[in-house]
């Protein structure tokens, strides 16, 4: 495994972390057993950084990485948990409490990176009021640093300056090979800024590994059946950039995943791409996209062709 910094802090995150949305009814794996044959996978191999949220199976996946992290006896400095709150529990009165739940879920003194899930888009709660009240937390020492999710650049900015002691490390967008939005403004400003990008989807919700046909988009029984990426039009094309990822990793010995993974590592040395698996197998081939590097000329192709295609949301 390879490893960074997590912002411009010194703690120790490893290049490729672990997503743990699918610990939910999105994505289906709930039974525990399963989850923690993940986690333990992903841990022997050396990915220390664990992405989850308190909205993921409201509660389950913090719930599951607890259990799983006391059982297999890990010990607190050997892992860097990441989790959020989402916009809408962020009233002064309303933060601690959900973090304190939490905390309880996960079995933790503190959390190593609270990330706001998204803005408080509906209840027009001051951007400053929010952030102070977050930033008593870090004070208390309930939570180690913070991080925004899913935020604009102007508004990542504007919280900024409401922190008076401590700074945002960490940016965490949607990034992958197809939808490449995060380029225009959130990863040159993280650049700017020392700042950590964990890159959510970075496989497309496992559209970058080609395993599907265009027969079986009809067959998902998660959150996929409304996924923009699995629409048909999209999904077309999406393929023919998976023919270029196989063709091209069939020379490295490596899948497509493992491609799509190594072609964001290679995009900046702040991008942590976050994939979420379904067994521990994926584990495996997800932590294997680190450790070589794909030649200038691989990168610049796929970066061709994928600069060609833009996933469409208008498909309803
Ligand atoms: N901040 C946010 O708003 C936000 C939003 C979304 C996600 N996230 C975080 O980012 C993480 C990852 O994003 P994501 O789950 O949306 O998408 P993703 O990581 O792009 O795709 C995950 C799915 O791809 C498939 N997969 C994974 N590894 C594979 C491999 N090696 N080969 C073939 N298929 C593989 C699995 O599904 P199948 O096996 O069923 O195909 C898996 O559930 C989440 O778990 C979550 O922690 C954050």
């Amino acid at each position: 495994m390879e490893y960074t910094s997590l912002g411009s802090t010194d703690v120790r995150i490893s290049r490729i972390g672990l997503g743990t949305w699918q610990f939910s009814d999105a994505w289906g794996v709930k039974d525990y057993e399963r989850a923690k044959s993940i986690i333990s996978r992903a841990l022997e191999l050396g990915v220390n950084f664990i992405d989850t949220a308190m909205v993921y199976g409201r509660g389950l996946s913090e719930e599951f990485i607890g259990r799983a992290l006391k059982e297999l006896g890990v010990k607190r400095d050997d892992v860097v948990i990441a989790t959020k709150i989402p916009g809408e529990l962020l009233s002064p009165s309303d933060i601690p409490k959900a973090v304190d739940r939490s905390l309880r879920r996960l079995q933790v003194e503190y959390v190593d990176l609270l990330l706001i899930h998204w803005p408080p888009c509906w209840h027009n709660i001051p951007t400053c009021t929010y952030m102070r009240a977050l930033e008593r937390l870090v004070n208390l020492g309930r939570v180690a640093y913070l991080g925004l999710s899913d935020y604009p650049v102007e508004l990542a900015e504007a919280a900024r300056t409401c922190l008076s002691r401590t700074d945002i490390e960490v940016l965490q967008v949607r990034f992958n090979l197809v939808e490449r939005w995060a380029e225009e403004e959130h990863i040159p400003y993280a650049e700017e800024n020392n700042m950590t990008v964990m890159a959510w989807s970075p496989l497309a919700k496992g559209a970058l590994s080609g395993k599907y046909t265009l027969e079986d988009l009809g067959k998902f029984q998660d959150l996929r059946v409304n996924e923009p990426v699995f629409h048909p039009d999209n999904y077309a094309r999406i393929l023919d950039l998976v023919k270029v990822l196989r063709e091209i990793g069939g020379r490295y010995e490596k899948t497509p995943a493992q491609v799509a993974l190594n072609w964001l590592l290679q995009y900046s040395d702040l991008i942590v791409p976050i994939p979420g698996a379904r067994s521990p197998e994926q584990v495996v081939e997800n932590a294997g996209s680190t450790g070589w590097r794909l030649s200038y000329e691989d990168w610049r192709r796929i970066d061709e062709i994928s600069r060609g295609i833009r996933v469409s949301y208008a498909i309803w």
